[in-house]
């Protein structure tokens, strides 16, 4: 399975934040905001990524994530000149996605939680047409909204809907099949402008399966496209970090977890940023600190 990361847009929603820079390099809390969705295809186990940005960012995000390889994962990197919309990753990824079932996150989507690990497991192994996932929100209007029937089946996807049937949001997690790049070469720009994933989704809840997994109390969903829910999601990373003294999505952890570097590289990784408490965290994480290697 590959995975991709959306991270282009204007943010204009965020300006002057991102007059001079991309939404998706400002810090959250002690992390460029790209580490949090890329740490979620991290756990999903995806180990060869696409980066779609514009191309003023793209070279700011090479030269912060590189090509992956010091995470033993493969990062290679597209341009999305416009924002199409959503569902135009697939366009732009096809020769990237060249026939396998993909995993698309939003670049200001972060998850965390206990509970996230099998969610993301359910979801790879879910053979179905496409797993989404819903998150329950006191302002389902903002987003993609998730209708179910009393049997708890997807009955319905509306695009930020003016009067919601539900307040389950889906989240911008998506794993699909192998048909994803055919499906949205058949939708058309929406009334604004732009190549909808949730037309994407509708197709395949009317031809195929979708099946959706509602995150609960186990894990948080958070998108940091505005700057309130940006200032919240720093709130939170600050919060669980102070007080656990964890790191949450730390892409060197997860590497080492995932056994796709040694332990020795983590350290070293970790060395290399030991002035600041994230590069102590990872140099401690892979419990080679303070030892003489
Ligand atoms: O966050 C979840 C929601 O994300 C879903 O519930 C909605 O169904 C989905 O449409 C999307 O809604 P937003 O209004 O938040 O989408 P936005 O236009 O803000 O784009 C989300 C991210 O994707 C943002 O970080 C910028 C990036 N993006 C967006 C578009 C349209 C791109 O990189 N390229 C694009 O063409």
């Amino acid at each position: 399975m590959k995975g991709i990361v959306l991270a282009g847009g204007g943010g204009s929603r965020l300006h002057p934040l991102t007059l001079a820079t991309s939404k998706q390099l400002l810090p959250v809390y002690d992390k460029p905001m790209i580490y949090y969705p890329l740490s979620v295809l991290m756990q999903a186990g995806i180990t060869e990524i696409l980066v779609i940005s514009t191309p003023e960012a793209l070279p700011a995000m090479r030269s912060l994530l590189g090509d992956g390889s010091r995470l033993g994962i493969s990062l290679s990197y597209a341009e999305q000149p416009e924002p199409r919309g959503i569902a135009d990753a697939f366009l732009v990824g096809e020769d990237f996605i060249a026939g396998d079932p993909v995993a698309l996150i939003l670049g200001d989507n972060i998850f965390h939680g206990p509970f996230l690990p099998s969610a993301l497991a359910e979801a790879r192994n879910n053979e179905k047409g496409c797993t989404l996932f819903g998150y329950r929100v006191p302002d389902p209007e903002r987003f993609a909204v998730a209708e179910r029937d009393a049997d708890g089946r997807l009955v319905s996807l509306v695009e930020k809907p003016e009067h919601p049937e539900s307040d389950i949001a889906v989240t911008g997690l998506y794993f699909y099949d192998a048909d994803v790049v055919d499906t949205a070469k058949r939708i058309r720009p929406s009334a604004r402008g732009e190549l909808e994933v949730t037309d994407v989704n509708r197709i395949y809840l009317e031809e195929k399966e979708v099946d959706l997994i509602v995150l609960g109390r186990g894990c948080s969903w958070l998108d940091a496209g505005t700057t309130e829910s940006l200032n919240e999601a720093i709130q939170y990373v600050r919060a669980l970090e102070s007080k656990q003294r964890l790191h949450i999505s730390c892409l060197e952890e997860i590497a080492l977890e995932q056994g796709w570097i040694t332990a020795e590289q983590c350290y070293e990784l970790g060395s290399r940023m030991r002035n600041s408490e994230y590069g102590k965290y990872v140099m401690s994480v892979s419990g080679l600190a303070g030892q003489s290697i």
